[in-house]
């Protein structure tokens, strides 16, 4: 794999998250595999915003939870900080864990609704023997609460007297009292009013360049990705299928899945709306316990060719300038050699494709992420 310049804080080689299907009340027998992540590649550097983006089901959240360790990798190595944070047990994961950390969804879900905010803080701290000094704990409950513009007076409060905004800077001081270098936020703010969630955007960024964190910003909305993000992979049935920075992507997309995501975003200027092309994708989904044979986008790819999509899987490989696309005809797609083919009307529904509410629950107790 091409590695980023500069120090590569993450690096996720071959990473696999393969859940089992089981079936049977006597026995459990396993029937089949949820191929949820099938084969991540990705290095992200230190202070870097990475987005992921990708329609719901296509395993961002297992991604972003395997790399913490929350859900247990089928194969492939996650190496933070110099050390394989797949293999290590016990009191060497926990340790590791305070320094990478999650922001939820739905932080009304992930705040234990019988803990106050000083308990909730308190927690992860209490821990990893953080709050040894009380009069030092209390100076950083108070330091935690400013940095994501809350009132002291909240540590005595209960998720329910807060906001929804507010309650997600609750999600963020309790991930930062641990002192983490990495955050892997999970759509941030798809569960906020839209009036607050730029609010919250702006402070995951003001934190950002105060303390030095490294993201990986899970979102399906794609404007909430490129605001935030310096390079952005966009994912498919599991793998990544294009990954370069968030201004080629939006200017460049080379991949067919991605050209076709962006061209349903619509655009404000009216006579560009009326003008420009709309990619259209033949098909659903296909479910990632059955993924296509070959390239899993050929079923719905309009540039699909008659050799090697449907036989040989595509890697992710670089095609000039940290451009990574996993596409057998990306240079002949890029320079117009080939051309699209016409498919059945059925457009991408951003909203619906890219809905956040589909698949399980990313409900994280505070137990788990400690
Ligand atoms: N614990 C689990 N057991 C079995 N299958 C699971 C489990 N967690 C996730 N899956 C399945 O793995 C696939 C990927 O799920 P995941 O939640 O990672 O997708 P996602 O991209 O985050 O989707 P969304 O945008 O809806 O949040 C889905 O088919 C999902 O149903
Ligand atoms: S490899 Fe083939 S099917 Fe896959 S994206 Fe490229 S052209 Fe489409
Ligand atoms: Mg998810």
């Amino acid at each position: 794999m091409t590695r980023p310049a500069g120090d590569v804080l993450l690096e996720v080689t071959d990473l696999k998250v393969h859940f089992p299907i089981k079936s049977g009340i006597v026995f459990d027998r396993t029937v089949g595999h949820v191929y949820a992540v099938d084969g991540v590649d990705l290095a992200i550097r230190r202070g870097e915003t990475y987005g992921l983006v990708g329609e719901s089901g296509c395993g961002k959240s297992t991604l972003g939870r395997a790399i913490l360790r929350l859900s247990e990798p089928t194969a492939g190595s996650v190496v933070f900080d110099g050390t394989d944070v797949a293999q290590l047990k016990g009191e060497e994961l926990r340790k590791a864990r305070r320094r990478m950390q999650m922001v939820f969804q739905d932080p009304m879900s992930s705040l234990d609704p019988r803990q106050s905010v000083e308990s909730i803080l308190l927690e992860g701290m209490h821990a990893h023997g953080l709050d040894k000094d009380k009069a030092a704990t209390q100076r950083r409950l108070r330091q935690l609460l400013a940095a994501v513009g809350l009132p002291e007076t909240s540590l005595r409060k209960y998720p329910h007297e807060f906001s929804g905004g507010q309650r997600q800077r609750i999600g963020i001081a309790r991930a930062l009292a641990v002192e983490p270098d990495l955050i892997v936020a999970d759509e941030p703010v798809s569960a906020l009013d839209v009036s607050v969630q730029a609010q919250v955007v702006n402070l995951l960024e003001d934190l950002q360049d105060q303390l030095g964190l490294t993201y990986v910003v899970i979102a399906h909305d794609l404007a909430v990705v490129r605001h935030i993000s310096d390079r952005i992979g966009v994912m498919y049935l599991g793998a990544l299928v294009e990954e370069t920075d968030a201004d080629s992507l939006y200017r460049d997309p080379l991949h067919p899945y991605t050209k076709a995501l962006l061209s349903a975003i619509p655009v404000p200027d009216p006579q560009v709306e009326d003008t420009r092309e709309q990619i259209l994708l033949a098909g659903d989904l296909p479910s990632p316990a059955n993924p296509p044979s070959g390239c899993r986008f050929h079923t719905r790819c309009p540039w699909r060719q008659a050799s090697l999509c449907d036989t040989d899987r595509p890697q992710l490989r670089e095609i000039g300038g940290g451009h990574r696309v996993a596409c057998h005809y990306a240079e002949d797609i890029r320079d117009g050699r080939i051309q699209p083919h016409e498919v059945e009307p059925e457009l991408v529904e951003l909203t619906g494709a890219l809905n956040p509410d589909l698949g399980p629950p990313d409900i994280g107790t505070s137990a788990e992420i400690l």
